[in-house]
């Protein structure tokens, strides 16, 4: 089976290295000639939205999917001509607009932030009416690792939001007083059933993920219910094929939905040595229609992004049972590089050999 994945970035390098073992082979499609998977497989370097790119990439193709939720609809869909695309083009674009996102969720039950759509200052005035301040405004597309998006925390600080995003599409909504974040990823095979991995408690800094600890701590059964039917109710709604991750904030004992990703996930790293079944596997055998594997967590996994620079190999595999994965990208400022997932028998053990990585270069937890 030959799997066309768009997007060439860490996610797919990670794709491919589970997919190999499985038999599996792979055609990337990245608009970057430099891309994480340019040594380990077939790579075309092509933009999105060139048509002639897209009449040959399906070429011997089993089923195309993505790893990268830009990708642009018109895309997918001109190649569900050829061969079947997982996740389906549809799953792509509500993913790919925060307002059709947060409708879908309200749709279901499932509570967004307070939000109202925003496409001039006048909708800014009425939205910070309607949702009340502080508030934040995002842009409805392409925002991506905190960017494409501004807190607004008095009157005073309104004209010179809509000034740093106003021009294109925005949504407005409510600042969560959050005490955490959780990610729950859930995985549907095309037979329709469904795998879910534990909760993940989440630390973002600068709107960047710096740290994933897994399962999430003090998670009550409830909690854990009501986070697994959201993504299962979204999954079902939208007849998904492949791994759907799920971003909330708790607050109380309440779990408010912030925003999903229709493919694997950075909060779900954690799964290649932490769990039965990575999300990369698991969304591989999905795609291609066969049988899932089994998402419990082993022991207690923390994973950490390596953002900016990298540690060397030695000083990170010095620490017990800590393992190194780097994604071939040159280093620059911001960039996620890397990560580190620590795993130990008990949370105590995870936190202290977690303890054992800070200070080093790129680990900033
Ligand atoms: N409404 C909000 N209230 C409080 N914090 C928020 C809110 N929206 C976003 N954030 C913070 O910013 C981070 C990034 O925002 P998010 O909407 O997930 O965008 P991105 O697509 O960049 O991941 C969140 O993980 C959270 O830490
Ligand atoms: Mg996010």
């Amino acid at each position: 089976m030959k799997v066309g994945v768009l997007g060439g970035g860490q996610l797919g390098r990670m794709l491919a290295l589970a997919g190999y073992p499985l038999g599996l082979r792979f055609r990337f499609l990245d608009p970057a000639p430099e891309s994480p998977v340019e040594e380990l497989a077939e790579l075309v370097v092509g933009r999105f939205d060139d048509l002639a790119v897209l009449a040959q990439f399906p070429d011997g193709l089993d089923v195309i999917t993505y790893e990268f939720e830009n990708v642009p609809v018109e895309a997918a869909r001109h190649l569900a001509r050829s061969a079947p695309v997982h996740p389906s083009p549809r799953a792509l674009e509500v993913s790919q607009d925060r307002l059709a996102e947060k409708t879908l969720f309200a749709s279901l039950g499932i509570t967004p932030a307070p939000f109202a759509a925003v496409d001039s200052f006048a909708d800014l005035e009425k939205a910070v009416g309607e949702v009340g301040l502080p508030a934040v405004l995002k842009t409805r597309r392409l925002g991506y690792d905190g960017k494409g998006q501004m807190t607004i925390r008095s009157a005073a600080e309104v004209v010179a939001a809509w000034r740093g995003l106003g021009g294109v599409p925005l949504v407005l909504e409510g600042f969560v007083a959050f005490e955490r974040e959780l990610s729950q990823i859930g995985v549907r095979g095309r037979d329709g059933d469904v795998a879910l991995y534990p909760l993940v408690q989440n630390h973002h800094e600068g709107g960047i993920l710096r740290l994933s600890i897994a399962p999430a701590p003090d998670v009550s059964d409830q909690l854990q219910e009501q986070a697994g039917t959201a993504v299962r109710m979204v999954m079902e709604r939208l007849d998904y094929v492949g791994v759907l991750a799920v971003e909330f904030f708790q607050k109380g004992g309440e779990l408010i939905a912030n925003e999903m990703a229709p493919r694997v996930h950075n909060s779900g790293h954690w799964t290649i040595e932490g769990a039965r079944t990575s999300q990369f596997e698991n969304h591989l055998r999905a795609v291609v229609g066969w049988p899932l594997g089994p998402a419990e967590a082993v022991g207690h996994s923390a994973m950490v992004n390596l953002i900016g620079e990298v540690p060397t190999p030695p000083r990170v595999l010095a620490v017990p049972a800590a393992h190194l994965h780097l994604y071939g990208k040159k280093p620059r400022a911001g960039r996620k590089l890397g990560h580190v997932t620590v795993w130990a028998a008990t949370a105590a053990e995870r936190d202290e050999k977690m303890a054992r990585l800070r200070g080093l270069p790129g680990c900033l937890v």
